[in-house]
């Protein structure tokens, strides 16, 4: 059937829709300070090895802190749920020969949710940040972000793993707490970031509806009225008199924009 694909069409926009949402890593405000991890925005991966004879064990965990995981190569039920942000792998090696024996969400999949950011409390006042958000059967992860000027490009590492809660320690520049956005210098190319996000947000929703209305229309036709070729269109006399209307309105201001242009040269000219 031929609504098989549109259907699937709507549900790839629908989940488009959807994503645009995203968790913002660009300004974190926890307590009156804030961070922009946004950097850190790629996924990062530790691997280790275990040698248990006759094979060797190998526990990778799959780590982005700031969107889900994209699939890897390997088949669907070797994987973390859609959407998991922190991924736990083991892996059995045996005579070089991979086999994953265990996966683990530890973070994110399928209650879709956005980490929790807090501050540690501390005496001092550089309380570091910690990143939590639960995964799947009572998994969790806490990173706990260190401000380290010197430790760019660092991994995270690995503090326990103990009753399915992974404690991470991740060094890095980005961890260090920046000014107010919305109070120092570069509060204008700030704002007129999130304005300019606002406006795609705006035009990205426009889009959906109008891709929504075309699909439902398209379907309705289909299904309800069993019309075919161009006559799916939903409400075609009203498109066809619209760019009847947006066409003449086009000429008319061509010609115009040509009359007061001749014009004007004819002005100069006397
Ligand atoms: C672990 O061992 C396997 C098999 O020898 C190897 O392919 C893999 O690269 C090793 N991983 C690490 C992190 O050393
Ligand atoms: C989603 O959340 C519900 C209620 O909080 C829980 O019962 C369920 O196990 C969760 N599903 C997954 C896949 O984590
Ligand atoms: C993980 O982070 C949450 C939120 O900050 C906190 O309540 C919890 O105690 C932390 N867990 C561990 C084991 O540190």
């Amino acid at each position: 059937m031929r609504i098989i694909p549109l259907l699937s069409t709507l549900a790839v926009i629908l989940i488009g829709c959807h994503t645009v949402v995203a968790l913002d890593c660009k300004k974190i405000s926890v307590k009156e300070k804030y961070y922009d991890i946004s950097l850190l925005d790629s996924v990062t991966t530790i691997a280790q090895n275990e040698t248990t004879d006759p094979t060797i064990t190998q526990v990778t965990y799959r780590i982005n802190p700031c969107a889900p995981l994209e699939p890897t190569k390997d088949k669907e039920r070797d994987q973390c749920v859609k959407g998991t942000q922190v991924c736990h792998t083991t892996t059995n090696f045996k005579d070089d020969e991979p086999r994953i024996t265990r996966v683990i969400n530890l973070a994110g999949g399928a209650n879709v949710s956005e980490p929790l950011f807090t501050l540690e409390s501390s005496e001092n006042e550089n309380g570091n940040l910690i990143w939590s958000l639960p995964g799947s059967e009572g998994h969790s992860t806490n990173i706990t972000f260190i401000c380290d000027k010197k430790a760019d490009g660092e991994k995270p590492s690995v503090k326990s793993y103990e009753q399915g809660i992974l404690l991470l320690e991740w060094k890095s520049p980005h961890a260090c707490s920046i000014t107010d956005p919305s109070k120092s210098k570069p509060e204008e190319p700030k704002k007129e970031e999130s304005s300019k996000s606002g406006w795609s947000i705006f035009f990205t929703v426009i889009f959906c509806l109008l891709f929504l209305y075309f699909v439902v229309g398209l379907i309705y036709n289909y299904l309800v009225n069993h019309e075919t070729g161009i006559y799916l269109i939903p409400h075609l006399h009203f498109w066809r008199s619209f760019i009847e209307v947006a066409k003449d309105l086009g000429y008319q201001l061509y010609n115009k924009c040509m009359g007061i242009g001749r014009g004007g040269h004819g002005y100069s000219a006397v």
